[in-house]
């Protein structure tokens, strides 16, 4: 049985599917929660234009709040282009995740960037930053809103150049939750196969109910980074139909049930997402055992 590490990216990928500016101080009581829980792994928030996500404004206020409190955790945050690792930096992040789409369509309505400039960009922060711990998040890693299905033929070719220019690590994002268990495992082998010592890592929504098998296809292989998120919410403003992630105590309660030591306490994660849906109502939950009354 390989080891597997839960990273939670609820305060990115979730809170940025809030029309409605969450307060700060709620958003660090998550985030503190989360880490009273036992994650140690935590995407605290994206540094992006206020434009495009107007619920990011307060990125560097958030981490400034939370990061000197807790020295041994792993606070990372999404970043679309210099600017945002330069703000990571600044406010005294060391890991960031170069998000770029495999379709590109959808990079372009994401963050308005053709797949050249998206490797540009990443040359331009790897330059800036040689010391910044950057994991590049392939987002519609198994299938685009705007151009269906992707295989491990759109896969392999693409991370070439990225690989080639020192990316070490690469985030398998199913961006729109279409992803099925065979094609999770196609498309890593063929990844594996052709850039062996690449570390890898899944994020999973659970648009279509697959969130669990494919993720757990994924640790079956041999992933041993699995990204999900608080109650399962998420999703992305810029993907239509794009829904929840696979819920973070959901799946643990299935690891651990499993045999897998993960360190973290699973009542306590439930009473949070319980919490969370109090202070945060939204239809954008996916997650399943925090419905349920007496899982706790
Ligand atoms: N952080 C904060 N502000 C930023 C920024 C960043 N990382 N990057 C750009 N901006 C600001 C610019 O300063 C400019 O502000 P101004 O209009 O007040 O001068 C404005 O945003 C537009 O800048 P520009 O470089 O022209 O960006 P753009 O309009 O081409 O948009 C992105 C590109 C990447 C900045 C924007 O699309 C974005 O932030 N996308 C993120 C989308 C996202 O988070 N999706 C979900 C996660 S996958
Ligand atoms: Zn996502």
């Amino acid at each position: 049985m390989n080891k597997v590490e839960l990273y939670e990216v609820g305060p990115r990928d979730g809170f940025q599917m809030v029309d409605e500016y969450i307060p700060l101080e709620t958003k660090v009581r998550i985030v503190e929660g989360l880490l009273d829980a036992g994650l140690r792994h935590i995407q605290i928030t994206s540094f992006v234009s206020p434009k495009a996500i107007p619920q990011m404004r307060d990125a560097g206020e958030l981490v400034s709040q939370v990061i000197g409190k807790y020295p041994e955790a792993d606070l990372f945050a999404l970043v679309p282009n210099l600017r945002g690792a330069a703000a990571a930096w600044d406010a005294g992040l060391r890991s960031v995740s170069y998000v770029v789409s495999l379709g590109e369509s959808h990079n372009k309505a994401n963050i308005k960037r053709t797949h050249d400039e998206s490797f540009a960009g990443l040359q331009a922060i790897l330059e800036a930053y040689p010391e910044l711990d950057i994991c590049l998040d392939l987002s519609t890693t198994f299938g685009c809103p705007f151009e269906g299905i992707k295989t491990e033929h759109d896969v392999v070719p693409f991370l070439k150049p990225y690989v080639d220019s020192g990316v070490r690590t690469v985030n398998l994002c199913d961006t729109i939750g279409i992803a099925n268990p065979a094609q999770v495992r196609r498309i890593i082998e063929a990844v594996w196969a052709e850039y062996p010592s690449l570390d890898l890592q899944v994020h999973i929504h659970d648009t279509r109910n697959m969130g669990m098998v494919n993720t757990l296809a994924a640790i079956e292989l041999g992933v041993e980074k699995v990204q999900s998120t608080l109650g399962g919410l998420g999703g992305c403003p810029f993907a239509p139909g794009a829904s929840g992630n696979l819920a973070t105590e959901d799946l643990a309660f299935m690891l651990s049930e499993m045999g897998y030591e993960l360190g973290v306490d699973i009542p306590k994660m439930i009473e949070l997402a319980r919490w969370q849906a109090s202070v945060i109502p939204t239809g954008q939950y996916s997650g399943h055992l925090f419905k349920v009354p007496d899982t706790n």
